[in-house]
C-alpha cells in the first residue's frame, strides 16, 4: 500500500484540533486550540460556549496545520473526523468542516470513534501489536477493552457511575482548586501524604469500576472538617484520594491482563497523563512481564493526531462516511 496522508479533525469537547498523520503512525503536523482558559471561568465545560469557540477557530486551525506541514490539499489522501462520543454541538463543527473538505477536494471521509483515537495515540510512539488489553481513562470513560486484533474492540468492564476524570474534576471543584482537576490534584498529591481513610471503590472480582462513592466520601470529609471549623490538609486529601484511585485501577487492570492472558497493556485517555497512574501501571506490567504502552504526554489529552492515527486503521476496516454523517454523542466502542 502506498503512503497514506490523512488530515484529521477533532472537536468533541473543548479542544479544536487538526493534524496530518502519515500511515497511522507519523505525526507530520499538529495544531491544537484549547478552550480551557474560557471554561475555567465556569468551573467546567459549557457546551454552548464550546461549540461557538470551535466555530471561531476551526478554519484557522486547519489552515495553520497545512502551513505547518508545508502541504496543500492535493497531497492529502483522506479526511478523518471524530463523530462521537462527545458534545453534539462541538462534534458537529468538526464534522461539517470535514464533510466540506471531503466534498470540495473529492477525498474519502473516514469516521473515527474518539475513544479509538485515544487508544491509537499509542501507535504514534510504537506500533501496536495484538491481542491486548486497553485501559481507557478519561473525563467521560473508564473502560477495560479487549482487542483481539487491529480495530476490534470488546468492552469487558467499565465504570458503573462516574468516570475517573470526572471524579478528579468534581473533587477539585469541591476543594476549590479549579478546572480541569486532574492535573492539579496530581500535582498536589505529590506534595501530600496518605492521611485520610477513604473507601476502596467496588473492591470485587469484576472488571468494573465505581467512583461516585469515593467522590462522595471525599466531599463529605471536606464538609465535615468545614462544619467543625477545622482546616483540611488539601495536599494530603489529594494524595489519599489519588492512592485509592490508583489502587482500584491497577487491581482491575492486572486482573484483566491475567484472565485474558495478553502480553500487552495499552493505556489511553486524558487521565493517562496522571503521574501516579503511569508509574503504578508501568510497575505492575514489569512484574507481570507485560509490555506497557502509555501515550506521550502531548497525546494524552484531546488532539487530532490520535484521530489521524486511528483513521488509518478505520479506513482499512471500511469505516467510510458521506455527506449524511451525523454526530453520535453517546457512540460506543465496538
Ligand atoms: O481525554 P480527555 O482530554 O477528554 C475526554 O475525552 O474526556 O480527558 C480529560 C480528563 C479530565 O477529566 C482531566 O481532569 C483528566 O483528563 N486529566 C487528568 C490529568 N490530566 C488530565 N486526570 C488525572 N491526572 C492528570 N494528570
Ligand atoms: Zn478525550
Amino acid at each position: 500500500m502506498k503512503d497514506m496522508m490523512i488530515l484529521a479533525i477533532e472537536s468533541s469537547c473543548d479542544e479544536t484540533s487538526c493534524a496530518i498523520v502519515k500511515n497511522g503512525c507519523e505525526d507530520i503536523a499538529t495544531v491544537i486550540n484549547t478552550q480551557i482558559d474560557i471554561h475555567t471561568l465556569y468551573g467546567g465545560v459549557v457546551p454552548e460556549i464550546a461549540s461557538r469557540e470551535h466555530l471561531k477557530s476551526i478554519t484557522l486551525v486547519i489552515d495553520e496545520c497545512l502551513k505547518k506541514a508545508k502541504m496543500s490539499m492535493d497531497q492529502i489522501d483522506a479526511i478523518a473526523v471524530t463523530y462521537g462520543p462527545g458534545l453534539v454541538g462541538s462534534l458537529l463543527v468538526g464534522i461539517e468542516a470535514a464533510k466540506t473538505l471531503s466534498l470540495i477536494y473529492n477525498k474519502p471521509l473516514i469516521k473515527v470513534n474518539h475513544m479509538a483515537g485515544h487508544i491509537f495515540a499509542n501507535n504514534l510512539t510504537k506500533k501496536l501489536e495484538f491481542p491486548l488489553i486497553s485501559l481507557v481513562i478519561s473525563g467521560g470513560h473508564t473502560d477495560l477493552i479487549y482487542m483481539k486484533d487491529e480495530y476490534s474492540f470488546e468492552k469487558i468492564g467499565g465504570t458503573l457511575d462516574d468516570a475517573v476524570g470526572e471524579c478528579y474534576d468534581k473533587v477539585a471543584r469541591v476543594i476549590g482548586v479549579g478546572y480541569p482537576g486532574g492535573p492539579v490534584i496530581d500535582k498536589m498529591a505529590k506534595e501530600g501524604t496518605h492521611e485520610y481513610d477513604l473507601p476502596i471503590p467496588l473492591n470485587d472480582d469484576s472488571y468494573n469500576f465505581s467512583f461516585s462513592g469515593l467522590k462522595s466520601a471525599v466531599i463529605n470529609l471536606a464538609h465535615n472538617y468545614e462544619q467543625k471549623g477545622l482546616e483540611i490538609n488539601k495536599n494530603n486529601l489529594a494524595r489519599s484520594f489519588q492512592d485509592v484511585v490508583v489502587e482500584s485501577i491497577v487491581k482491575k487492570t492486572v486482573k484483566a491482563i491475567k484472565d485474558y492472558k495478553v502480553e500487552r497493556l495499552v493505556v489511553a485517555g486524558g487521565v493517562s497523563a496522571n503521574s501516579a497512574i503511569r508509574g503504578a501501571l508501568k510497575e505492575a506490567c514489569e512484574e507481570l512481564k507485560v509490555e506497557c504502552y502509555i501515550p506521550e504526554l502531548k497525546y494524552c489529552t484531546d488532539n487530532a493526531t490520535m484521530i489521524g492515527a486511528a483513521a488509518y486503521f478505520a479506513y482499512k476496516q471500511g469505516n467510510l462516511a458521506d455527506e449524511n454523517l451525523n454526530a453520535v454523542p453517546g457512540l460506543n466502542l465496538v
